[in-house]
């Protein structure tokens, strides 16, 4: 169900259902674009494609395009959603690779079903393909800023990696794994909508802008969910970060007001095989110390600063639109 689908707003409905249609027609360039002559290839790719996902990503190229009130090819956007689109899946095959993650969208992952090396192997021909779609558009000032996000965004899958485990992960460690791993790719959609659009450097800065914050209360508001959401809403394994010893904000909001004994035991734990005790005290005392709330102020302020960069932009619907999407995403529960 794409992310339109969660957006409850009675006044845009048309423009909400203009959106949809352009999803929809994003998800027949996708299946064109899985397609493969080795079949493990387009077996793995069909199922993270059929298994759903709120299509978040190609939303916002075809959103912030239509924000700038700039006329643009539809079909162009099209196909650079659909690149989007394809590097996040790649994405999101390998992290579950690197999680160990048995679910995602409701359903087994790739690696659960067909093992780590074919979906490893087959998440680098849609990451491959996707480089092709850049190609093809040939316009170089998207190209520079995809593959930067594209670098961006292993790094930061590199970098969350070597803090596995160090349940002391500060605050500002922390951020900069988010801004790389999700918020770079966020913010580069949006920058190539106002690229597509052919829109000012000022819009598209704010556009950017917009991407980042959203990116960051996105990641905030996923990692809420990983303690607090509801499997069958998300379709996600609970509590993954602490079983794979990855320190989030409610844990590292946490820490400092742990007792001795409780920091040694959720220490001790943390990244453990078996820690299901120690991950019912954590969200315990994440209730009782009141880190969930701090971590969704967190989240609420990055949704603030999103919008607020948004007002370089002409008043419109889909800037509107843009903002219910900012606030969708720290109030979602998947
Ligand atoms: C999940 O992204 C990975 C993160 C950056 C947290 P989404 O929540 O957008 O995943 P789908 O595509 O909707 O499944
Ligand atoms: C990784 O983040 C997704 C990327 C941005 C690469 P998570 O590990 O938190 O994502 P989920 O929770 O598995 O979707
Ligand atoms: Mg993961
Ligand atoms: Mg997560």
């Amino acid at each position: 169900m794409s992310v339109t689908a969660f957006l409850n707003d009675p006044a845009r409905q048309q423009v909400l259902a203009a959106i949809s249609e352009e999803i929809e027609a994003v998800e027949v360039v996708l299946r064109g674009e899985l397609s493969s002559q080795v079949e493990l290839v387009q077996t793995i790719s069909r199922h993270t494609l059929d298994a759903g996902g709120k299509r978040l990503r190609p939303a916002l190229v075809g959103l912030s395009a239509r924000a700038t009130a700039c006329d643009f090819e539809r079909e162009r956007a099209r196909k650079l959603g659909a690149c989007v689109e394809m590097i996040h899946m790649a994405t999101l095959i390998h992290d579950d690779v690197i999680d160990r993650a048995a679910t995602r969208r409701g359903v087994p992952t790739a690696a659960a079903i067909y093992g780590s090396t074919a979906s490893i192997l087959s998440g680098d021909v849609i990451l491959a393909r996707s480089m092709a779609i850049l190609a093809q558009d040939g316009d170089l000032a998207i190209i520079r800023a995809v593959s930067e996000a594209v670098v961006q965004l292993a790094e930061g899958e590199v970098a969350e990696l070597n803090h596995r485990g160090d349940p002391e992960l500060s605050l500002e460690q922390h951020l900069k794994v988010l801004e790389m791993k999700t918020a770079s790719l966020l913010a580069c959609c949006c920058e190539v909508g106002a690229r597509v659009a052919g829109a000012s450097e000022t819009e598209r800065e704010a556009l950017k802008g917009f991407g980042y914050h959203l990116g960051l209360a996105f990641q905030i508001a996923d990692d809420l969910l990983d303690y607090r959401g509801v499997q069958n809403a998300t379709g996600k394994p609970k509590a993954t970060d602490f079983r794979e010893g990855c320190a989030t904000l409610p844990l590292i909001l946490l820490w400092p007001k742990l007792s001795e004994q409780d920091r040694l035991e959720l220490g001790r734990a943390f990244g453990a095989e078996s820690c299901d005790a120690a991950i019912d005290r954590a969200i315990h005392l994440m209730h009782k110390e009141g880190t969930f709330e701090a971590t969704q102020m967190r989240a609420d302020d990055h949704v603030r600063l999103a919008i607020g960069a948004l007002k370089a932009l002409p008043d419109s619907e889909h800037r509107e639109l843009l903002e219910s999407v900012a606030r969708f995403v720290v109030s979602r529960d998947r």
